[in-house]
């Protein structure tokens, strides 16, 4: 068993995040309840986990003295991470008679990591949960770091709280299963990542065959791309600072997201990152400097693997003003994280109207 990190995510508790990259996961996860000797075991499945990644799971602890838990099942996708989800997961806790000293094992995607996190750091004023992250994104992202919540009037992670799982453990054998659209939306975050590190890791990606992906490969890029997210986020896990680099593409690609499911259709949140990346690559270039043959060839690579999101311009002042709901912004002003080289990070920039205008002309033309 191989303990890559410890993130020290709230001052005021001793919790710390511990990050496994599987080997063994029966071990692995008999380690990871131990820490805390829950006198209840839940696990929060969706749908599509419930059938594919919870006999893995079961199998695992078939041995041991955890194999007894209830199992809670959600909707799959985004348009479950509501109000009443989470309603629904605290009302099954209740029932099934969770304490404060139960423990939720979250075994899904983003969707069940952000909401099952909220549920348990807010059911009985929060109790210790586990992340078995079982999609690309939320292997590299969504499960790390301590950020759960749900959407809220149509906003995107609108409510939530910082609270980290206690630990995380990533086991790639879950993206044998993981269809290629999913893979491609969790790759986003691996670019993103890339782009705020170094340029031996951004070639590596562009260069990554995504169509026919060589999971040996993926994984040990897996593991490199955590490493990126954990050394930000140990630096500063509310985000007052440099936690911010890891919006770089999110305040675009949230607000394509946005108007999306206003509209009712369907986007894969790291195809939204993705255009969004193109988007802010652009102000980077035109406002910070990055170099233009790199914004072409991350557009290019964009285009390529993730299409097109069709908009018009009839709906510049839509995108905008969902901008302008960003979780980042301080007194109303849109504040981007922009780039003046790969690896070269500048937080808190401003664009106005004219220049995001600009950026969504770039977008739809390049
Ligand atoms: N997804 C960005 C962050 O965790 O801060």
């Amino acid at each position: 068993m191989y303990y890559f990190c410890s993130i020290k995510i709230q001052d005021t508790s001793s919790v710390e995040q511990q990050i496994v990259i599987s080997r063994n996961l029966p071990a692995e996860l008999t380690v990871a309840i131990d820490r805390v000797q829950p006198d209840r075991l839940f696990v929060l499945t969706d749908v599509n986990t419930r059938d594919l990644c919870l006999p893995v799971l079961r199998d695992a602890l078939s041995a041991s003295k955890y194999q007894s838990f209830n199992v809670i099942t959600i909707g799959a996708s985004d348009e479950a991470k509501t109000l009443d989800t989470l309603a629904e997961v605290w009302t099954a806790l209740g029932e099934g008679g969770a304490t404060r000293h139960s423990m939720l094992i979250n075994l899904g995607g983003g969707m069940v990591t952000d909401l099952g996190g909220f549920a348990a750091s807010t059911f009985k004023r929060g109790i210790a949960y586990v992340n078995i992250p079982t999609t690309l994104l939320a292997m590299v992202d969504a499960s790390v770091g301590g950020k759960t919540g749900i959407n809220f009037r149509g906003l995107k992670n609108e409510i939530g709280v910082f609270n980290a799982a206690s630990t995380v453990i990533l086991d790639t054998q879950f993206l044998q299963t993981l269809d290629t659209q999913n893979i491609r939306s969790g790759y986003a975050e691996m670019l993103k990542h890339g782009l705020i590190s170094d340029e031996a890791m951004l070639v590596e990606l562009l260069a990554f065959d995504i169509f026919q992906p060589d999971l040996e490969h993926l994984k040990a890029m897996v593991a490199k791309s955590v490493a990126v997210k954990e050394r930000i986020v140990t630096e500063d896990p509310h985000e007052h600072g440099i936690r911010k680099a890891l919006n770089l593409g999110h305040t675009a690609g949230h607000a394509f997201e946005s108007l999306a499911l206003q509209e009712n259709r369907t986007v894969l949140h790291g195809y939204a990152v993705a255009w969004g990346l193109v988007c802010e690559l652009y102000l980077s270039a035109t406002r910070c400097g990055f170099p233009t043959t790199r914004l072409h060839q991350v557009s290019q690579f964009v285009k390529e693997t993730y299409g097109m999101f069709p908009f018009t311009c009839k709906e510049y002042d839509r995108l905008y003003e969902l901008m302008t709901h960003d979780k980042k912004n301080t007194a109303g002003i849109i504040n981007f994280t922009l780039l003046g080289g790969v690896g070269d990070i500048r937080i808190n920039q401003q664009a106005s109207k004219d220049d995001i205008f600009e950026m969504l002309d770039y977008y739809r033309e390049s």
